[in-house]
Formats: structure tokens, C-alpha cells, sequence
């Protein structure tokens, strides 16, 4: 696939996706947007979140979210919590569910022709095929770190999906 199009280079859009959108799709938005920046890919892929529930919208992360993953070198205290759009089918190239009611949910908004973008992010980690990240918000403690492992994991091979396909 052409990198360029008519000089002009192609920008890929990922949009991560909870329920919440207070937990683990900010905190898939955080980990993926250091590892592109790492790469020196900022000007390539554009990282946004937004929940399938309308629960939070407006809202900061999570207090344990932000504090894990600030362990780990990320800051998610400038996100606020929306909810997914049926634009955002057409905005973004990759809608990656963090389980699999939130997949379900996505392809029920899903307009017909963009079935192919709805991805479930464990489908990128090595050995989480067909895994949910599990819901940490009601769990609590460890439910965090599992979250950002999970994510950390699948992440690099999401961005080495998109470098092979489209950069
Ligand atoms: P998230 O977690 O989907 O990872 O943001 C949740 C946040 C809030 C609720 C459920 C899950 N809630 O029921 O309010």
C-alpha cells in the first residue's frame, strides 16, 4: 500500500474504546500515544479514546488509572471521557474494543461498509487472542497493572500493524 497520496502523507486514526472511558481505553489512549511518540510517529497516527456509556462524559480518567499509569512514565490527567459518535467510523481507520461486549456494542452502531475498522485490542497482544481487558473498575487493586500490561502488550503489535499495512 502507497504511503503517499498525491505528496501528502497518510495520517492513520486509532480510537480506543471502553465502557467507561474513565479506565482502560484512556489509559490505551496514554500507552499507545508514548510508544508512537517513542517511534518518532506523532506526525503519522492520531490516538483518541471514548466510551460506549455515557456515564462519565466530561469526565478525568480514574484516580487509579492516572496513578498507575503515572508508575509508568504516562500522564492521562488532560483526558476527559466521551462517548463514541457514528463519525467516528468514518474519522477513524482503528476502532479497538477492550472486550468484547464493548466489540459487540460497536458493531451494532457500526455503519455498513466499516465493519472492517471494530477490532478487539487483545487481538493485537502476543498470546491475548480473543481476550477481554478486563474490567478494572469495580475490581480494584491489581485490576490496574493487569490493565496496563494487557495494553502495553498488545499495543506494540497494533503499532506494528499499522507500520506494515499503512506507513
Ligand atoms: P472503563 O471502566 O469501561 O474501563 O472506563 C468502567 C468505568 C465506569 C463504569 C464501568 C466500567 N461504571 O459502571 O460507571
Amino acid at each position: 500500500m502507497s504511503n503517499e497520496i498525491w505528496g501528502v502523507l497518510v495520517l492513520i486514526g486509532v480510537l480506543f474504546v471502553c465502557l467507561g472511558n474513565i479506565c482502560r481505553s484512556p489509559t490505551g489512549e496514554g500507552v499507545f500515544q508514548n510508544l508512537v511518540e517513542q517511534k518518532d510517529l506523532n506526525d503519522r497516527i492520531t490516538i483518541d479514546s471514548a466510551g460506549t456509556a455515557a456515564y462519565h462524559i466530561g469526565e478525568p480518567p480514574d484516580p487509579r488509572s492516572q496513578a498507575a499509569a503515572k508508575l509508568r512514565g504516562i500522564d492521562l490527567s488532560d483526558l476527559r471521557a466521551r462517548r463514541v459518535e457514528v463519525q467516528d467510523f468514518k474519522k477513524f481507520d482503528y476502532l479497538l474494543a477492550m472486550d468484547a461486549d464493548n466489540h459487540a456494542n460497536l458493531m451494532r452502531m457500526c455503519p455498513p461498509g466499516s465493519e472492517h475498522k471494530v477490532h478487539l485490542m487483545l487481538d493485537f497482544g502476543e498470546g491475548t487472542k480473543g481476550r477481554d481487558v478486563p474490567d478494572p473498575y469495580y475490581l480494584g487493586g491489581e485490576g490496574f497493572e493487569v490493565v496496563l500490561d494487557l495494553i502495553e502488550n498488545a499495543s506494540n503489535g497494533l503499532l506494528e500493524e499499522i507500520c506494515n499495512k499503512h506507513l
